[in-house]
């Protein structure tokens, strides 16, 4: 019998290789996404729980019928239903395949070798990736002992060098906001030719009212793009599909750098169809966000040190005990996203994991105890 691999490609592929690459590519990560959850409930992605909303499936549908066709990819309905909505010029607006396509076309627009990009750590981690493929040098800047930016330390790491800084409010993954007040502060400490974006993957889950957001800002500042997707509250996950608001000149250097072709005609048609469906929209943004901060609560009941979470997810700082955390999730039938060595993150779904979330969280705690 023999006992060579067990897959074909095994044996043919080699993690190293001659061919001269780029040391600092070779030594990223590669992208890891939530994991799957073949049963029990997947939080590990921040996605929304909720099917698409009504009309989606039927324009994704008639856009089928054109498969065979390239896409608009200059998108003008949605860019025009966008401006509209945003009271901006359709230059105003950029729409890519996703907010994460749109920081990579920023960043590539904005830093290249020897530029600094600036961003909170932890935070989302496309940030350290967008930066080192251009080339450009990552400048963390450690979030505050409460899970926030620490603003004033962001503003005094920008340097002549700094091309582009990172704001994310609400952060992912500690889910903690950045005040109106505190990124007005900001703001003004940043020269005004460093390109600041607001990415604001959660905005539509924040009830806050002090919370910074990026539709009181528009054209106030002449170096702010503010970033929002489709992804998250819209529930278009699937289908990829964001949006930049900000300075026409800005906007116009980002879309030299897009990957061509990449925001497909699907998206675009359900992005529009869920537009359309506002109140629906609101109904289920509030329902989660509801739910959230019922957990929250439940979570400081058992005894959690958690910050508020204002996004569809809430941050537990189990430090050195993530991956015990993450297992005893997973032994209860919730997928996590663990963020070594600091902490899990995890996504409010359905109605139906809340129970068993915090089942999970009060073993968790118990042990720590
Ligand atoms: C903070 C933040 N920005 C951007 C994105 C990317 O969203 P999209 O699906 O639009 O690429 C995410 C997705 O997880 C995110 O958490």
């Amino acid at each position: 019998m023999s006992s060579g691999p067990e897959h074909p490609l095994e044996s043919a592929v080699s993690p190293t290789s001659t061919v001269k690459l780029r040391p600092e590519i070779l030594a990223l990560p590669a992208y890891k996404q939530g994991q799957a959850a073949p049963t029990g409930f997947k939080l590990s992605s921040n996605e929304n729980p909720f099917d698409p909303l009504p009309g989606v499936l039927d324009a994704v549908d008639l856009a089928t019928r054109q498969l065979h066709r390239y896409p608009n990819a200059a998108a003008p309905e949605i860019t025009a239903r966008l401006a509209e909505d945003w009271g901006v010029e359709p230059e105003e607006v950029i729409v890519a395949a996703g907010s994460v396509a749109l920081l990579m076309q920023f960043t590539l627009a904005a830093a290249g070798h020897g530029d600094e990009v600036v961003y909170s750590w932890r935070s989302f981690e496309v940030y350290p990736w967008m930066t080192v493929l251009p080339g450009a040098t990552k400048v963390p800047v450690p979030n505050t002992p409460d899970h926030r930016h620490d603003l004033d330390a962001m503003a005094a790491a920008v340097t002549e060098r700094t091309r582009l800084v990172m704001v994310c409010s609400p952060n992912n993954p500690t889910s903690t906001v950045v005040t109106a007040e505190e990124f007005a502060a900001f703001m003004q400490k940043v020269p005004s030719d460093v390109l600041v974006i607001l990415d604001e993957a959660y905005a539509e889950f924040v009830t806050d009212p002090e919370a910074v957001n990026g539709r009181e800002l528009v054209r106030r500042y002449p170096n702010l793009v503010i970033l929002r997707t489709f992804s998250k509250a819209y529930g278009l996950a699937g289908l990829r599909i964001g949006y930049g608001i900000g300075p026409a000149a800005v906007l116009a250097a980002a879309r030299t750098t897009i990957l061509p072709l990449s925001l497909t005609d699907h998206a675009q048609v359900a992005a529009i169809a869920s537009l359309d469906r506002s109140e629906e929209l609101h109904e289920r943004v509030r329902n989660i966000a509801t739910r959230r901060d019922a957990v929250w609560q439940a979570l400081l009941e058992q005894g959690w040190d958690i910050p508020k979470p204002h996004g569809n997810f809430v941050w537990f700082p189990t430090g050195d005990r993530t991956e015990a955390a993450l297992e005893v999730f997973r032994e209860n039938g919730i997928i996590a996203r663990a963020y070594l060595p600091d902490g899990v993150r995890l996504t409010i779904g359905e109605e139906e994991s809340v129970e068993k979330l915090l089942y999970a969280s009060e073993q968790i705690i118990t042990e720590v105890r």
